[in-house]
């Protein structure tokens, strides 16, 4: 399993979970022999038989043939409800005709020059509206999105330090593969974290420029700010945490995040690459009403397609545009990702397209909720916009020692098993959370409460 364990172990016998997991395990071997067979295949040619190391799961990654709206398929021919959507991109539910076309229409007319075409004034001033940025531009996945923030605020304020949450994960570049999951014994005191490199292949040099903070506490922040004061260059940030579960933002801290980056002539890099296209129309800027100097985006905006933006006020976009920073890429503004982009924000992703995003998913997180109550399970339900899951903590979460002392990984684990032996994919590992799609309707959340349910039942009774 990719699990970045968690050190709790909540009220559930251990012994009856063991069972249990054995039991679904067992279960999962027998229903995915075509994955194990093209797993023997792929280790031979990609290291742990994956194109990507967060696709690592145990014994065995599920192979996937194809996905039609809600709906996917496995080698073996069997069929889920998709809740995983690609980690939170597809929102405009696979195979989506109207992207389709508009690829299929911008192939036929070529599909790469690395000059501009139109489909990137278009989106860039779709974008605009959204997120209340005046300037954009592109790149091909959310790690480089975050990349040129990081740029962009060194670049812009000639400083070094970056500020990034403790227990967030922005991206696979040097400055923010720091204190990603670290464990227990490394996190050091609450008021000043120990920066650890997430893995190896990172120089301490590096590491040393990121300083974590514990999210929603405003106050630790201000220590930061007033013991480096004039050093930092900009605070990266998910506005709502969305890889360690949900947790959600405390009323006022944001705003008191924008305040003090004011103060500190520091820039504020929203990263918006899981919460952008799905939280709502303008992302968690507009939810929450607070602005930042730059937003990081990719997975959802693109309908499938790998392209990320990074939007910035007209000050950062003078920096960019004089060449001070080099914001560059052979593929930026792809012509046929722009088309998926420019479909999937006017076409699919209206404002309509959010308002029942919402519904469904204030449904299913009451559904969840009423089968943790009647089992009296140790969990409760987070949700925002098309983003939801069921958290194994008998509390509830504000930062990552939270997610670390308080969420049962055994539990999770078992979860996911039970959820993807009865037909619905999800997310590998502790972590994550459900992204739905606008092709899920009642049908296909019945399908996801009775997984739960069946699950709820056996691990109570
Ligand atoms: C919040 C956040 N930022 C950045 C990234 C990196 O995006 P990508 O995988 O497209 O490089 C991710 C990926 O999961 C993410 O969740």
């Amino acid at each position: 399993m990719a699990q970045r364990g968690t050190a709790a172990e909540s009220s559930i016998d251990r012994k009856r979970i063991n069972e249990l997991t054995e039991a679904q395990m067992a279960r999962f071997r027998e229903l995915t022999p075509t994955s194990a067979e093209r797993f023997e295949r792929a280790t031979k040619v990609m290291p742990g038989g994956v194109p990507s190391s967060f696709q690592l799961n145990d014994p065995w990654p599920v192979y996937i043939d194809r996905g039609e709206g809600a709906l996917v398929w496995d080698v073996d021919g069997r069929e889920y409800v998709d809740f995983h959507n690609g980690f939170g991109v597809m929102c405009i539910g696979h195979a989506n005709p109207a992207v389709g076309k508009a690829v299929t229409e911008r192939h036929a007319r070529g599909t790469h020059f690395a000059a501009p075409t139109d489909g990137s004034i278009e989106v860039a001033g779709e974008l605009a509206n959204r997120f209340g940025l005046p300037q954009w531009r592109f790149s091909n996945s959310g790690t480089e999105s975050t990349m040129s923030a990081v740029h962009l605020a060194r670049g812009a304020t000639e400083r070094d330090l970056i500020i990034k949450i403790e227990g967030s994960y922005d991206g696979h570049h040097d400055a923010v593969m720091v204190s990603c999951y670290p464990d227990l014994d490394e996190l050091g005191p609450r008021e000043s974290p120990t920066p650890i490199p997430f893995g190896s292949g990172y120089p301490d040099a590096v590491v040393q420029l990121t300083r974590p903070v514990p999210f929603n506490d405003a106050e630790i922040l201000e220590g930061i700010f007033a013991r480096h004061a004039g050093k930092i260059a900009g605070l990266i940030m998910e506005p709502a945490m969305m890889n360690i579960n949900i947790i959600p933002p405390r009323d006022g801290y944001l705003e008191r995040v924008r305040e003090l980056c004011s103060e500190h002539g520091t820039i504020l890099i929203f990263d918006e690459v899981k919460t952008g296209a799905t939280i709502s129309y303008g992302g968690a800027t507009q939810r929450f009403g607070v602005q930042p100097d730059v937003v990081c985006l990719a997975k959802a905006i693109c309908g499938g397609y790998p392209g990320g933006a990074i939007g910035m006020t007209a000050e950062l976009g003078e920096v960019v545009a004089s060449d001070k920073v080099h914001q560059i890429g052979t593929f930026n503004g792809n012509p046929l990702v722009m088309a998926a982009a420019e479909a999937t924000l006017t076409e699919v992703l209206t404002p309509d397209a959010y308002e029942k995003l919402e519904a469904t998913n204030k449904a299913l997180l009451e559904r969840c909720q009423e089968v943790i109550d009647r089992h009296g399970l140790p969990a409760y339900t987070e949700g925002l916009g098309a983003k939801g899951c069921v958290i194994f903590s008998p509390e509830r979460m504000y930062e990552y020692r939270d997610y670390l002392t308080k969420v049962d990984g055994d539990l999770s684990t078992l979860a996911w098993l039970y959820h993807m032996n009865h037909g619905i994919f999800m997310t590998p590992g502790v972590e994550e959370e459900w992204t739905l799609s606008i092709a899920h309707d009642q049908e296909h959340i019945d399908r996801y409460v009775a997984a739960f349910e069946s699950f709820a039942a056996d691990v109570s009774s």
